[in-house]
C-alpha cells in the first residue's frame, strides 16, 4: 500500500482580531507553504462556539478570516479555503474520535485548564472535547503536516495520540478492508488508517510575545490593546504600539546568547527576523550593540512596509461579502468530496451501517 500523500491542513478560530503572532505563527507560512504542497486553509467556526456560544458577528468574522487568508496571497484555485461548519464530516469524525479519546487525556490539556478556570465542571463539554474536533478537522482529509504556533503543539501531540490509537483499535478491521497505509512508528512500520501528523512548529516567531509584557504571549484576548499589533491597524498605529513596546536600557546585543534573560528583547529581534525571513543571529549581526531608538523605527517600517499592504486588500475584499462566501462554498464543495471519501471509510471500519 502506498504512503500518504503530504497535505498541509491548518486552521484559525474566527474569534477576535488577527494579530501579528496568528501571522508569523500562521499565515505567514501558509503562503510559504503553498508553493511547494497541497494545502488546505480552514477558518474554524465550529471551534469559535466554544469561546461564546451566542455571537451576533461569527458570520463577519468568519469573512476576516478568509479575507486574511486571501490578502496575504493564500490562492483559493490552487488550494483548498473554506469554513468548518460547511463540511458536516468534521463533526461527525469528531463524534467517532470522542469515543476513541479518553476524558483523562482532554483534561490534561493546558488550554482547557487556562481557558475553563477554577470551575471546570462548569465549563462546556465542547470546550473539553476541543481537541477532538481539531484533530477531526486534520484527520477528516488525513493531512500530513500542520503549521501552527508553539501554543498548539499540546494539540497536535493529542491528535497523534488519537490517529494512533484509532489505528491500534481498528486495525485488524482497517487490515482487512485494505484501506492501510504504512506508517513509520519508532524502528517498526505499521499499517494505519490515518497518519500521524507532523506539527511544523519553526522559525523565529513560533510564540510572538505581548509588546508590553515579554513573559505573556500575544493574544487575541488581552485586554489591552498595545499589547498586540493587529492586523488592521493602520501605519500610524503599528509604528505607535512599537514606539511604546516594553524594553529594557542596554543596548541589542551582538549575539543570540546575549537575549538571554532579556525576553522582551527578544521578541522584538524574533518578530523583525521572522517578518524579513532572516535569523536572530542574522538581525543581530546588524543591529548589535545599537540602543532600541535606533531599532524600533526600522521595526516599525519593516512591520508596516509587511503588513499595510495586507490590511489594504483585507479591506477590498471585505467591501465584496457575497465574492468571499462563493470562495468559501467552492472550497467547502472541494473539501467536502474529500471528507466524504474518509467519512465512508471510517463508518465502514468502525462498523456502522453504511448506506
Ligand atoms: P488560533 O485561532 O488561536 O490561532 C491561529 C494560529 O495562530 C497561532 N498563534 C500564534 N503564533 C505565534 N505567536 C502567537 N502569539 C500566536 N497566537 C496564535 C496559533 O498557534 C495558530 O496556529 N486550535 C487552533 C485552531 C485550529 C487548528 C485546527 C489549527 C482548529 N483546528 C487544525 C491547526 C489544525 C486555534 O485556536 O488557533
Amino acid at each position: 500500500m502506498a504512503a500518504f500523500q503530504p497535505l498541509v491542513f491548518s486552521g484559525i478560530q474566527p474569534t477576535g482580531n488577527l494579530h501579528l503572532g496568528n501571522y508569523l505563527g500562521a499565515i505567514q507560512k501558509f503562503v510559504a507553504l503553498q508553493e511547494t504542497r497541497d494545502c488546505i486553509f480552514c477558518v474554524v467556526d465550529l471551534h469559535a462556539l466554544t469561546a461564546q456560544l451566542v455571537q451576533d458577528d461569527l458570520a463577519r468574522q468568519t469573512r476576516e478570516i478568509a479575507a486574511a487568508y486571501l490578502a496575504a496571497g493564500i490562492d483559493p484555485k490552487r488550494h483548498i479555503v473554506f469554513n468548518q461548519s460547511a463540511v458536516s464530516g468534521h463533526a461527525e469524525l469528531a463524534w467517532v474520535f470522542n469515543c476513541v479519546a479518553r476524558i483523562g487525556w482532554m483534561e490534561r490539556m493546558t488550554q482547557f485548564k487556562d481557558k475553563a478556570g477554577k470551575d471546570r465542571e462548569r465549563a462546556s463539554l465542547g470546550l473539553l472535547a476541543y481537541p477532538s474536533l481539531m484533530a477531526a478537522d486534520i484527520l477528516l482529509y488525513r493531512a500530513t503536516h500542520v503549521p501552527v504556533g508553539d501554543d498548539q503543539k499540546q494539540h497536535l501531540e493529542l491528535t497523534r495520540d488519537i490517529a494512533t490509537k484509532f489505528n491500534h483499535d481498528f486495525s485488524a478491521r482497517i487490515a482487512e478492508k485494505g484501506l492501510g497505509h504504512p506508517i513509520q512508528m519508532g524502528e517498526e512500520t505499521v499499517q494505519g488508517y490515518f497518519p500521524l501528523a507532523e506539527p511544523m512548529i519553526e522559525g523565529p516567531a513560533t510564540r510572538v510575545m505581548s509588546l508590553k509584557d515579554g513573559s505573556k504571549k500575544m493574544s487575541k484576548s488581552d485586554p489591552s490593546d498595545l499589547s498586540r499589533i493587529n492586523l488592521t491597524d493602520d501605519a500610524d498605529t503599528i509604528a505607535k504600539k512599537i514606539r511604546k513596546a516594553k524594553t529594557d536600557p542596554d543596548a541589542l546585543p551582538s549575539e543570540t546568547a546575549g537575549l538571554a534573560g532579556r525576553p522582551e528583547a527578544d521578541n522584538l529581534v524574533g518578530i523583525y527576523a521572522a517578518l524579513v525571513g532572516r535569523s536572530r543571529a542574522d538581525v543581530l549581526a546588524d543591529f548589535g550593540g545599537r540602543p532600541f531608538s535606533e531599532f524600533k523605527p526600522a521595526l516599525a517600517d519593516l512591520a508596516v512596509d509587511k503588513l499595510a499592504p495586507i490590511a489594504t486588500e483585507m479591506r477590498r475584499i471585505l467591501d465584496d461579502p457575497a465574492e468571499i462566501d462563493r470562495t468559501l462554498r467552492e472550497g467547502a464543495e472541494r473539501a467536502g468530496a474529500i471528507a466524504h471519501r474518509t467519512m465512508h471509510d471510517v463508518k465502514s471500519i468502525v462498523g456502522l451501517l453504511n448506506g
